[in-house]
C-alpha cells in the first residue's frame, strides 16, 4: 500500500451511454478514428492538418523529433488569421456571425466573418504601420471585448507573436511579461466592466510602462470611458488607428513553425513560464479537437466558452479552435453574478446556446446558487456540455448533469493544460460511455499512460499521468529557457512527458485525474490525493465546493484539513461530514479538522491555492498572495482557524 505512487479510494460506478437521439447527428459514434490514431498517429495527424486547414505549401516531413523538441508539418506554410477569417469569407459565409458579444451592463455587437476579416485586416495594418514586424512581439492586455480577438488575429496575419496578460493581473506581472518577451508594442483599454463598475486598465499599464524599455507603442481601445492620461508619440487611440487603416492587408504566408504566441503561466510557484505555440500544428489540433470533441455542426450550432482570452482556453477555444472551423460563438465580458445569479442561464437562452464550456470552480458556485437559478431559463438550446480546468467532482458533474443539461446532454470533461495547447484526454461525446468524474481517454493521435515512481506502466489503480509521444499542439519550449523547459517536463521520467498530474485508471482502463502531484497528501504512509476527499466531501448532499490540505502532524505525518463551502440553505455537523468522508472512501481519508467557510484562495483562473491553506492551517505567515483573485478571503480563514478546536 504504501509503496503505491498514489493510492486509489474512490469508486464511481454511474455510467452515462451517449443517447440514441444524440448519436444520429454525432461526427463521431465509434471507435474508427482511435483505430487510426493508434495505428500511425503522424500520419493520423497529417490527415487532419490537410483536412481541417489550408496551406499555401505543403510540408515534406510531418514531424521531426528530437526529444523534447519537436516540430510539425516541417517545410509547410499556411496563415492561421486566413483559415479563421478569408477562407470562410470567400468560401461565401461572410454574413455568417463569428462571434456574438454581450457586454456585461447589457450592450451587445453581433460581428460576422466578414466584418471580422475587415476590422482584422485593417489592424493588421495599424500594427505595421507603428513598425511591428513578422517575428516582433506583441503584449495584449484588455478585458473582454472583440477587439482582443482582433488583435490575436492581426498579429497572427502578420507574423507577430502575441503574448496575452490576462486583464486581471497586476501592473507587475504585466512588466515582467512584457519584459520577459521584449514586446514592441502593447495593447490596452481605458477600463472594462466588471461586476457592474469599470474597472481601469491604462492606468495599471502605465505603472508597467514606467520599467519596460522594449515598448515603442501603446494602443488604447476605448471600453470603460474612464479618464485616462495618453502619452504624445507613443500612445494611440485604437479608433483613430483604425479610421485611417486600409482594410486590405494580404494574409502572408507563415511557416509551419512560426512563433504564434507566447502565454505565461505562473501555475501556484515559481517565475512565470513563456510558453511557446507554434502555427500548423497547433492549428491543427484546436481545429481537430474543437470539431471532434464538441461535436461541432457549425451551420446549427451556438457554441459558448466562458473563459477569458487571457487563459490558454479563450485562446485555443474561443479564438483559434472555433474561428478556424467557422463556428458561431458567444462572448460574455463580465461575471457570472451580474447583475444577479442567473446571468449566465439569461445568456444561453438568450443566444440560444447549444454547446456550453465552463470549469468545475464555476459549477460549484452554481450549486452553491442552487438548482432555482437555471430553472428560471429555457435551456432547452443545450445540447453538449464541457468542463476543464480542473478534476471534475462527480457531484459537480451529477449536478451540471441534471440543472443545466437537464438530463440528456452528454458532459465532456476535457484535461489538458497551457502546455498542451490543446485538448488531449477527453470523452467523444457521440461514441464514449461517460463515467461521472472521469476524463476517460486519450484521444485519437494521443499517447496517455500511467506509471509508477519508477516511471513503470500502471495498468490498474493510482500513479502519475505521463505523455508518451509528441503532439501538434505541443509547447515548443520556454522562452529563452530551454534546460527549464528539459527539466520542468522531461526529466522525471525518461522520454516521457510529465504533466505533473497524479491520475487512476480503474478497471475499464478510464482515466481519473487527482490534481496536481504537489497536492498529494501523505497521511500514515498513504499518498491520498486531494481530489478524492474533495469529491467525497461534495458527494454530501449539503455541499458545494470542498479544498483538502495536507498539514504536518507529529504523528501521522500528514493531517487532512478541508475547508468546505456549504449549499445555500443548507447545514451539516462537522463530525457528520468527517463521517461520511470515512463511509465514501474509508476511515483513512477522514478529515482530522473542517472549517466551514463562505468562500476559498482561489488563483485568478480559478485553481484552489492550496499552499495557502497550508499555510493557514500549519499557522504561518502567509507568502506572496498577488496572484489570488480575493485576498480578503485568506484573512477570514486565518481568522476562523485560530477561533477553531481542532477535532481529536
Ligand atoms: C492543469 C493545467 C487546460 C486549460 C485550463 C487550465 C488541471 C485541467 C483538467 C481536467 C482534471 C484538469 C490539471 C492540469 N486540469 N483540466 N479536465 N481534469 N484536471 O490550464 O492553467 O495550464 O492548468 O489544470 O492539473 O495540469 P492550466
Amino acid at each position: 500500500m504504501a509503496d503505491k505512487a498514489i493510492d486509489d479510494l474512490m469508486l464511481e460506478n454511474r455510467k452515462f451511454p451517449p443517447s440514441d437521439a444524440f448519436k444520429r447527428r454525432a461526427l463521431i459514434t465509434d471507435t474508427g478514428l482511435y483505430d487510426d490514431g493508434n495505428a500511425d498517429y503522424e500520419g493520423f495527424w497529417a490527415r487532419q492538418a490537410a483536412d481541417l486547414l489550408t496551406w499555401s505549401k505543403d510540408w515534406h516531413t510531418i514531424c521531426e523529433w528530437n526529444l523534447p523538441f519537436s516540430k510539425w508539418f516541417v517545410g509547410g506554410e499556411l496563415n492561421v488569421a486566413y483559415n479563421c477569417l478569408d477562407r470562410h469569407v470567400l468560401a461565401g459565409r461572410g454574413d455568417k456571425v463569428a462571434f456574438y458579444w454581450e457586454g456585461e451592463p447589457g450592450d451587445s455587437r453581433v460581428i460576422t466573418y466578414a466584418e471580422l476579416l475587415a476590422e482584422v485586416s485593417k489592424f493588421a495594418n495599424a500594427l505595421k504601420s507603428l513598425g511591428v514586424r513578422k517575428g516582433d512581439r506583441v503584449n495584449i492586455y484588455l478585458p473582454m471585448i472583440p477587439e482582443a480577438a482582433v488583435a490575436m488575429l492581426a498579429c497572427a496575419r502578420i507574423g507577430a507573436a502575441h503574448s496575452v496578460v490576462f486583464g486581471g493581473f497586476s501592473s507587475q506581472s504585466l512588466s515582467d511579461r512584457i519584459n520577459d518577451a521584449e514586446a514592441k508594442v502593447l495593447i490596452t483599454a481605458d477600463g472594462g466592466y466588471r461586476r457592474g463598475e469599470v474597472f481601469a486598465l491604462k492606468p495599471q499599464a502605465d505603472e508597467a510602462l514606467q520599467s519596460t524599455p522594449s515598448i515603442e507603442s501603446v494602443v488604447v481601445v476605448r471600453r470603460g470611458n474612464n479618464p485616462v492620461d495618453m502619452q504624445a508619440g507613443r500612445d494611440h487611440w485604437y479608433h483613430d488607428l483604425m479610421a485611417s487603416a486600409s482594410p486590405d492587408c494580404p494574409a502572408e504566408p507563415m511557416d509551419s513553425e512560426q512563433l504564434l504566441f507566447l502565454l505565461y503561466t505562473s501555475g501556484t510557484t515559481g517565475k512565470p513560464k513563456g510558453i511557446m505555440h507554434t502555427t500548423g500544428g497547433y492549428l491543427t489540433q484546436v481545429a481537430f479537437t474543437h470539431k471532434y470533441v464538441f461535436d461541432l455542426h457549425p451551420e446549427t450550432d451556438i457554441y459558448w466558452c466562458t473563459a477569458d482570452v487571457g487563459w490558454v482556453t479563450g485562446h485555443s477555444y474561443i479564438v483559434y479552435g472555433p474561428l478556424a472551423n467557422g463556428a458561431t460563438s458567444v462572448i460574455y465580458e463580465g461575471v457570472p453574478n451580474y447583475p444577479a445569479n442567473d446571468r449566465l442561464w439569461s445568456i444561453v437562452e438568450k443566444y440560444k446556446v447549444s454547446i456550453f464550456y465552463t470549469a468545475p470552480t464555476a459549477i460549484r458556485t452554481f450549486m452553491k446558487w442552487g438548482g432555482e437559478e437555471p430553472a428560471k431559463h429555457d435551456l432547452s438550446s443545450l445540447r453538449l456540455l464541457g468542463s476543464v480546468g480542473e478534476p471534475i467532482n462527480p457531484e459537480a458533474w451529477m449536478w451540471y448533469h441534471e440543472h443545466i443539461g437537464r438530463g440528456n446532454c452528454p458532459i465532456v470533461d476535457t484535461w489538458w493544460q497551457t502546455e498542451t495547447g490543446g485538448i488531449m484526454i477527453s470523452p467523444l461525446p457521440g461514441a464514449t460511455t461517460l463515467k461521472p468524474g472521469s476524463a476517460t481517454f486519450a484521444l485519437p493521435g494521443i499517447g496517455a499512460e500511467v506509471v509508477d515512481d519508477e516511471g513503470k506502466h500502471v495498468s490498474r489503480g493510482g500513479g502519475y499521468l505521463t505523455l508518451t509521444h509528441p503532439w501538434p499542439s505541443m509547447l515548443r519550449g520556454i522562452w529563452k529557457d530551454p534546460d527549464r523547459y528539459r527539466d520542468a517536463y522531461w526529466s522525471r521520467f525518461e522520454g516521457r512527458y510529465f504533466a505533473g498530474d497524479g491520475c487512476k485508471l480503474d478497471d475499464d482502463g478510464y482515466l481519473w485525474l487527482l490534481g496536481r502531484v504537489d497536492d498529494v497528501m501523505n497521511v500514515s504512509g498513504h499518498r491520498i490525493s486531494t481530489t478524492e476527499v474533495e469529491s467525497a466531501l461534495v458527494s454530501h448532499p449539503s455541499v458545494a465546493e470542498a479544498a483538502v490540505v495536507g498539514a504536518n502532524d507529529p504523528t501521522t505525518g500528514q493531517a487532512i484539513i478541508a475547508y468546505v463551502i456549504l449549499r445555500s440553505g443548507l447545514e451539516v455537523g462537522e463530525g457528520d461530514l468527517r463521517n461520511h468522508v470515512a463511509k465514501e472512501i474509508g476511515a483513512i481519508a477522514k478529515p482530522k479538522t473542517i472549517y466551514f467557510t463562505p468562500d476559498l484562495p482561489k488563483t485568478r483562473s480559478g485553481k484552489i491555492m492550496r499552499r495557502l491553506l497550508r499555510d493557514v492551517a500549519e499557522g504561518r505567515n502567509l507568502g506572496d498572495t498577488t496572484t489570488l483573485a480575493d485576498a480578503n478571503v485568506v484573512n477570514e480563514l486565518q481568522k476562523r482557524a485560530s477561533e477553531a478546536p481542532s477535532e481529536d
